[in-house]
């Protein structure tokens, strides 16, 4: 494993790497989240623990995986609830990690039933020695009326929570948001009110895998009910990195951030950061792989790092940020077309087919060598040929700007 230093601080606290472990089953106890931290996570954050008086029972089963064609766990789904050990109990595991790790910081995610909860949850986990409290306002499946992304989507609720949090405890607190919202933006700016030093983004997002078309009953199938409950994985990367940048982008907000959603590479991690996430978290990555993902990331991220020269990974931190506008600062005057290299076709004909049945209607087709005959005039470059051709590495068709060229004018009904 490389030696070189990724470490980064966030909100006061200085993480070996920025890899943690998100608050799920992968974060359940002590003895777990020290393989993680051997194996390489910089930090975790421990399974939202509860103050105990609330029995948790797991539906069973909770989880169902979503795949695609061949490729597993494009997406999971889960109705797992927060932690259903005791109170006593996490306490013990995480004062067991801060005694044996002192170096990696453990954020606890925490959940209250009531006010009195939250302050009482506070206290009782800064006692542990950890480093950061995650006020879990996101779960959008629980079972326990009024609690997790109720709270998240109660805006004021939020901030009172957070507030008692803040009111109770000296450690840093990051509010972890829903993207089931409208604007992330929002209750993300009632948590600063409350007292929040930090954002974390995204929980899971509410969702429906699939239907077995047999019953009529979505997946998971709990004893022949289903629910909207939480989505995680790949599949919701872009939503994650979206509700991320809108968080760095918000300058009233001025908050570190923690992203996750759908991270498993190091690429995934770099795009949070790049994003404006100091530390990035994942869960969904480490059930497909396990903790061994970390290795990979550690190297790619170091190796990138020293391909740019840059010396901190705080350094990279929103870099992508500035890019990111509305879509009306765009120069329309730039347009392109799609470029082909067709020495290297195999001629299956599929830009064909797309680009007449879902684009342009621009390409000819010679039948004789089964070859694509493009047409700079006609081409509106929206480059779907491109995502349907299966000759990629590098790709044979490519975007190119073409100075000068005017704005395609649209079909008309004849
Ligand atoms: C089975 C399961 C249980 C989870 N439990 C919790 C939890 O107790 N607290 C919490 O804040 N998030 C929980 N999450 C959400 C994850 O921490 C994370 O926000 C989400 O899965 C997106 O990240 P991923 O795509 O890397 O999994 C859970 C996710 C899964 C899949």
């Amino acid at each position: 494993m490389t030696g070189k230093d990724l470490s980064i601080e966030m909100c006061g606290v200085r993480f070996p790497n920025p890899f943690l472990l998100s608050s799920s089953p992968v974060s359940n106890t002590a003895e777990m989240v020290a393989r993680a931290f051997d194996r390489g996570f910089g930090g975790a954050v421990f399974k939202t623990v509860h103050a105990g008086r609330t029995k948790i029972i797991h539906p069973s089963p909770r989880m169902a995986g979503y795949d695609y064609e061949s490729q597993k766990l494009v997406g999971l789904q889960n109705v797992e609830q927060i932690s259903d050990r005791s109170f006593e109990d996490n306490l013990a595991d995480i004062r067991y990690l801060k005694k044996h790790y002192p170096n990696h910081p453990v954020i606890v995610s925490i959940m209250g039933f009531s006010e009195e909860e939250w302050g009482l949850l506070a206290r009782g986990v800064e006692e542990t020695g950890a480093d950061m409290l995650e006020l879990n306002f996101s779960c959008p499946h629980m079972t326990v009326e009024g609690s997790g992304m109720k709270v998240g989507q109660a805006f004021e609720l939020l901030e009172s929570f957070t507030r008692i949090v803040r009111e109770n405890t000296s450690l840093p607190i990051i509010a972890k948001m829903t993207p089931n919202i409208t604007d992330i933006t929002e209750p993300a700016l009632y948590a600063k009110r409350g007292g929040a030093d930090g954002i974390s983004a995204i929980n899971t997002v509410s969702a429906l895998v699939g239907i077995d078309p047999d019953t009529y009953i979505p997946h998971p199938n709990v004893a022949g009910k289903s629910a909207m409950s939480g989505y995680s994985g790949p599949a919701v990367k872009p939503i994650g990195l979206r509700c991320i940048a809108q968080l760095a982008q918000c300058k009233e907000l001025d908050l570190p951030l923690s992203g996750l959603g759908g991270v498993e590479t190091w690429i995934d991690a770099l795009e949070y950061i790049l994003c404006g996430s100091s530390t990035v978290q994942m869960t969904t990555g480490v059930i497909h792989y396990g903790y061994g993902i970390v290795e990979d990331m550690i190297e790619g991220l170091s190796d990138f790092m020293d391909s740019k020269g840059i010396s901190k990974v705080s350094d990279l931190v929103g870099k992508a940020v500035p890019n990111i506008h509305p879509t009306d600062a765009f120069d329309l005057d730039y347009q392109g077309v799609a470029r082909y290299d067709l020495d290297r076709c195999v001629g299956c004909g599929q830009c064909y087919i797309v680009c007449r049945d879902a684009g342009g209607q621009c390409l000819g087709w010679n039948r004789e060598e089964r070859r694509p005959i493009p047409d700079d005039g006609k081409c509106v470059s929206c480059m779907i040929c491109s995502f349907v051709c299966p000759v990629s590495d590098p790709p044979m068709i490519s975007y190119e700007h073409v100075p000068g060229k005017k704005e395609i004018v649209p079909p008309v009904s004849s």
